[in-house]
């Protein structure tokens, strides 16, 4: 007879101001969260114990809430100390933590209640750097997914079923990530990460943030990381197309879950030489460097 135990993985979670193991932690049925996608979320890498990209992250945590006129569950520095605490209770020196906010519990309507309260989840776990670093060292595959996602991507949501959807699709093709396309054949990002290409000009290529993308912290901090390091390779932000993108010399993604990850292959196409590229690890090396330093400082 096998034993139950209370809290078999010793994960633990927030949950709206209580510490719970993961069996233990539920929200409510009328969760808006639940029923309407009504929340955003933020994913921080957790390096040496401190986050990764802290401010960009919260910055864009407020921003997201504020488009949807969602209340920060509590000041910044409280909402720091919670995440803190949470990785100290999950003993996490070296993984992501994920924090999510939604609108919180209440009688079910379409229009956003008078009065909420919202709900704040916070969770931490490891990350398997070991597969990371695979990655990074031979590069990925993504397949090119049609890009049927909402008008405003550019909010953080948890409304992210078509993003789920996409890479299913991608891992059904033995690929890694998914690119989407938009209804005029241009890439806008993956599926859960930003999506950059080098051109044979030695030209960095990246969707503008004006279209329907999200502002990816790590894409931000390397274009910061770029600029301070004086870099000669120049930055364009605009649309390419799948066909550019087999042409390009190199690609790669970005995100906080595992900074920079070269692309070898999109669809059938091999980028390159087929291997991860001098112009795409410098720049893993450089965003590396600044994040951790700032993240130290
Ligand atoms: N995804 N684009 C999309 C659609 C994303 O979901 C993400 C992040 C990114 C990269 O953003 P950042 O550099 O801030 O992580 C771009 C997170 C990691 C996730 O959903 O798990």
């Amino acid at each position: 007879m096998t034993t139950k135990r209370k809290n078999p993985t010793g994960r633990v979670a927030y949950v709206d101001g209580r510490y719970l193991p993961h069996s233990a932690a539920s929200v409510h049925i009328e969760d808006r969260g639940l029923q309407f996608a009504d929340g955003v979320y933020e994913v921080f890498a957790v390096v040496e114990g401190r986050l990764l990209d802290e401010v960009g992250h919260f910055d864009r945590l407020e921003r997201s809430l504020r488009e949807l006129s969602i209340k920060m569950p509590m000041a910044r520095s409280a909402l720091k100390a919670v995440v803190h605490e949470t990785l100290r209770r999950n003993r996490l020196s070296e993984g992501l933590v994920y924090l999510q906010v939604t609108r919180g519990a209440h009688r079910r309507d379409h229009a956003f209640p008078k009065a909420e309260r919202p709900t704040l989840i916070i969770t931490a776990r490891t990350l398997d750097w070991a597969a990371i670093e695979k990655r990074r060292a031979e590069g990925v595959t993504v397949a090119l997914v049609p890009d049927i996602r909402w008008g405003r991507c550019d909010i953080k949501t948890t409304g992210l079923l078509p993003n789920a959807m996409a890479k299913t699709e991608a891992r059904k093709k033995s690929a890694y990530e998914a690119w989407l396309v938009d209804e005029n054949g241009m890439i806008t990002e993956g599926a859960s990460t930003n999506a950059w290409i080098v051109t044979k000009d030695n030209v960095l290529v990246t969707r503008d943030l004006k279209s329907n993308i999200l502002a990816g912290v790590t894409r931000g901090a390397i274009m910061r990381a770029l600029k301070e390091e004086g870099s000669n390779i120049r930055i364009e932000e605009r649309a390419f197309s799948a066909a550019e993108a087999f042409a390009a010399s190199e690609a790669f993604i970005s995100s906080a879950t595992g900074g920079v990850i070269p692309v070898v292959r999109v669809e059938k196409h091999v980028i390159g030489e087929g291997k991860p590229g001098p112009v795409t690890r410098r720049i893993h090396g450089l965003y590396r460097e600044l994040s951790l330093s700032e993240a130290r400082a």
